[in-house]
């Protein structure tokens, strides 16, 4: 067995890890609000004014902190008029981008707005730049969050809500540089600052508002958004990056039938995105060196062929023990980055892409990705601290074990590990530095890498209970091939 040595230093604080990180992404496609989180009040499906009951039990569970609302894509497309008032009444439309199904605007504003207070969490918005105005998100703004007498707030109330909701979270525009417009950074940097003074803050209202970022190793686009909008306007920058293990667009590969060398292409890929954040923060820190404006990774995952059978438009894939080893991995490069990155939003959060959820009829399925949000949840609002590990072998480039620490305002520590080897297994001994360790409890996720939860079997992966042996102030871990783990440690 190799062993490794892992040093956490308490006394060594980095920086806040925002629990806005621990995010995710709604969009309609698919199956994903329909089906997915709404199945309206009639259903026999259990549910809460319409919303799957389950659904808000597992995003309580694992306190989702963030809800990125009504896309990707389609949220330029999207009319927030279309979708309030009388159901009747609301207009249908086709979602050219998912499918060219018909929407028929039965979820709109009131209906997530609603959502997000069952669920707890906070909702994030993203308007529509490349096919809307600027006064159709200025009106939407004020009919959510303006407490008087106006044209939108008048129309809210006769809508059946008195008072005005908080938003925080508003992104102006979806990938502009693509579906959302194709525009130049240029062109996209002066509709922002149009777009942005708009949107006003009303009644004590505070907006974060998020400027479209890059794609992936765009490094220009973020250059520009960064001297022509910089810290003057924007709160956030987003950039989007998908893994596709193949690094091929038409033949993405499956999400459950891959091979060894596919899987670990896969780990490789979506180990860039440290590269990556570690780029753009360098541009954003020759603009904003305090570090005031966030990187938003609002939309980040695995993104394979569509589960044969499926309409391809609606990006249904399953999900194995490969995802609970990407989600691990990009978690605590969020964490180590925690600095800059201000929120990720996994894409998305049921029945699409990299889901934490899968619902079909009655049932709902925790993914593997799921129970890794259900791991690290208590680094959410907690202080990284330092984390070594020394003797991590690499496979390739990559190192077998991705880590990261953190420490709870009580004093808690938590260490989430994760082990992409698939053969390799470690005896690690955990050490504080200045400190001795006390008590150290487990939890882990493992199984082979192609595990996975279906209807029929949905427990199949689950978290477990994990032995983790003190002794004289130090801990000792085994952590198995193909394996995420949480190790929770007090200090004497
Ligand atoms: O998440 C699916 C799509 O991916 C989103 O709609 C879009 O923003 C991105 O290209």
């Amino acid at each position: 067995m190799n062993t490794l040595k892992i040093t956490i230093n308490p006394l060594d604080k980095r920086s806040k890890i925002r629990r806005e990180i621990y995010s995710n992404f709604s969009e309609h496609l698919g199956r994903c609000i329909y089906d997915g989180i709404f199945v309206g009040k009639d259903s026999d499906i259990p549910n809460i004014e319409g919303y799957r009951k389950d659904v808000i039990e597992a995003f309580r569970q694992i306190k989702l902190p963030v809800l990125r609302w009504p896309g990707g894509c389609f949220a330029d497309e999207y009319h927030w008029m279309d979708g309030i008032g009388e159901l009747s009444v609301r207009k249908k439309m086709i979602n050219t981008n998912w499918g060219g199904v018909v929407e028929d605007n039965s979820f709109g504003t009131h209906e997530f707005m609603r959502f997000c207070e069952l669920v707890g969490c906070e909702p994030y918005i993203s308007g529509n730049v490349g096919s809307g105005t600027v006064e159709e998100l200025a009106k939407w703004v004020e009919y959510i969050t303006f407490d008087g007498i106006s044209p939108m707030a008048d129309l809210r109330k006769k809508n059946g809500r008195e008072k005005p909701w908080k938003l925080k979270y508003l992104g102006i525009g979806n990938e502009s540089w693509g579906c959302g417009g194709n525009m130049t950074p240029e062109f996209y940097c002066d509709n922002y600052r149009r777009y942005a003074t708009f949107c006003r803050e009303y009644s004590g209202n505070k907006l974060f508002k998020i400027a479209c970022g890059p794609s992936a190793d765009d490094y220009n686009w973020t250059d520009v958004c960064m001297k022509n909008i910089g810290a003057w306007g924007m709160q956030g920058l987003s950039l989007h990056y998908y893994t596709v293990p193949t690094g091929n667009w038409e033949h993405k590969g499956s999400a459950t039938e891959f091979s060894e060398e596919e899987y670990y292409d896969t780990i490789s890929r979506t180990s860039y995105i440290d590269t990556l954040i570690t780029r753009h923060s360098g541009i954003m820190d020759r603009y904003d060196p305090q570090r005031k404006v966030g990187l938003i990774v609002d939309e980040w995952g695995t993104w394979y062929d569509v589960e044969p059978g499926t309409n391809p438009g609606f990006l249904y894939q399953q999900n194995t023990m490969r995802d609970a080893i990407v989600a691990a991995i990009n978690l605590n490069i969020f964490n180590a980055h925690s600095d800059r990155v201000f929120m990720a939003n996994i894409a998305q959060a049921v029945n699409v892409l990299q889901a934490i959820l899968l619902t079909e009829g009655n049932v709902t399925v925790k993914t593997p990705t799921y129970h890794v949000f259900d791991l690290y949840k208590e680094h959410q609002d907690a202080e990284l601290i330092y984390s070594h590990v020394e003797n991590n072998t690499a496979y390739g480039n990559i190192p077998c074990i991705s880590h990261s620490a953190s420490i709870a305002e009580n004093g808690t520590v938590t260490l989430t590990l994760s082990n992409c080897s698939l053969d390799k297994e470690f005896s690690a001994d955990i050490g504080a530095a200045f400190g001795e360790i006390s008590t150290a409890d487990g939890r882990i996720l493992t199984g082979e890498v192609h595990a996975l939860n279906t209807f029929d079997h949905p427990e199949n992966v689950t978290i477990k209970p994990f032995g983790v042996k003190t002794e004289n102030g130090r801990a000792a871990v085994v952590i198995p091939p193909c394996s995420v783990m949480a190790v929770t440690i007090t200090l004497k």
